[in-house]
């Protein structure tokens, strides 16, 4: 396989994932595309439920038995999708490596840490088991774990929440992998702790050059992480734009929604969030068109129909919208609510 510096390093095309439940086949991810570059920082937010998780174990080769997938994913201009499981798992840690929500789920209670981070090492790099032990060390040194040589031995029950974390992030470090998957990585963690586990992969990330692709539901947190924003609902992207801009104005009713669900600081205690009414759907009950209508301020009848596309146009604050099933047809073109550019006119 020869790649060009053009081949990104991720392409997601046309990602469908449908899965076997009681209710029968159902497609949990309706066509997911994106892109990466060695380097790029990625984010992608949804409430809980919208197929984030999903879309990073399709990538991963780690969707359960019962899942179909369709379309495409190429690493580095290798196509995963076909791919068997020997060969998939060579990849795993070895080119791309993935954290979890929670690290005790991930890490093996009856192993020494040591003996994890080791593991890949000799699978992927031929290490012995001397070589591979030493290399923990310095890799727990890496990823800033207090006293480190003390807690080779250690088993996961034995560290903090944040230390079994620096221990993931060491096992998917370990290979020096093309592309990280963090998928909620702090979730489980305190608010202080969270924040140096952030810095530490954010630091990670830069020294090493590798993609990253940070899930989560927390927007607040994707500000200082990620260049560019995915949001996803119902199972598949709805907007997607460079994190600064996304900040700047929100195109999707969703996206809008999020933001104001956002707490927000100064907020005065006993002050009620604004939350996003209704629910997401369970993938059961996904309509026909857009995933959001019911919950949506702006619906039209068309949009129950067929999935809205939205356009930014640059440097004006506005959106074109077009619907999918009519591609011919002119775009509408109309202004966002924007806040905090309401904020700024307000101001004049
Ligand atoms: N193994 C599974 N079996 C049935 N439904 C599933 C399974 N995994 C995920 N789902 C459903 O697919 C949708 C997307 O799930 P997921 O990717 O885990 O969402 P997120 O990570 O955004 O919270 C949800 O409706 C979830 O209930
Ligand atoms: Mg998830």
């Amino acid at each position: 396989m020869t790649t060009s510096s053009t081949t990104p390093l991720l392409s997601v095309r046309n990602l469908r994932v449908a899965l076997q439940t009681s209710h029968g086949q159902l497609e949990a991810l309706r066509g997911v595309d994106f892109e990466m570059q060695r380097g790029d920082t990625l984010g992608l937010i949804g409430e809980s439920g919208c197929g984030k998780s999903l879309t990073a174990l399709a990538i991963m080769g780690l969707l359960p038995d019962r899942a179909t997938v369709s379309g495409s994913i190429e690493l580095n201009g290798t196509e995963l999708t076909p791919m068997s499981d020997e060969a998939l798992c060579s990849l795993r840690g070895a080119r791309m490596a993935m954290i979890f929500q929670e690290p005790m789920t991930a890490l093996n209670p009856l192993h020494p840490i040591w003996k994890q981070i080791a593991e890949p090492l000799q699978l992927h790099q031929g290490m012995d088991l001397a070589t591979a032990k030493a290399r923990a060390l310095e890799l727990l040194d890496r990823v800033q774990l207090p006293r480190a040589r003390e807690r080779l031995d250690n088993y996961p029950h034995q560290l903090s929440g944040g230390q079994r974390q620096r221990v993931m992030i060491s096992i998917a470090l370990a290979c020096q992998p093309d592309i990280l998957i963090a998928d909620e990585p702090t979730t489980a963690l305190d608010v202080t702790v969270q924040k140096e586990v952030l810095a530490l992969i954010r630091q990670l990330v830069a020294e090493d050059g590798m993609g990253l692709l940070l899930i989560s539901h927390d927007l607040g947190l994707m500000r200082d992480q990620v260049e560019r924003v995915m949001v996803m609902y119902g199972g598949a992207v709805v907007e997607s734009a460079p994190t600064q801009e996304l900040f700047g104005m929100r195109a999707h009713p969703y996206t809008q929604g999020l933001f104001a669900a956002r707490p927000k600081l100064g907020l005065k205690r006993g002050t009620r969030l604004q939350t996003i009414a209704g629910n997401v759907p369970e993938i059961f009950n996904w309509p026909l068109g857009c995933a959001f209508a019911e919950r949506c301020a702006y619906v039209q009848d068309s949009c129950r129909l067929t999935l809205p596309q939205l356009e930014r146009v640059p440097n004006t604050g506005r959106v074109k919208v077009s619907q999918r099933a009519d591609l011919s047809a002119p775009f509408a073109e109309h202004w966002v609510r924007c806040p905090e550019w309401e904020k700024l006119e307000a101001l004049k």
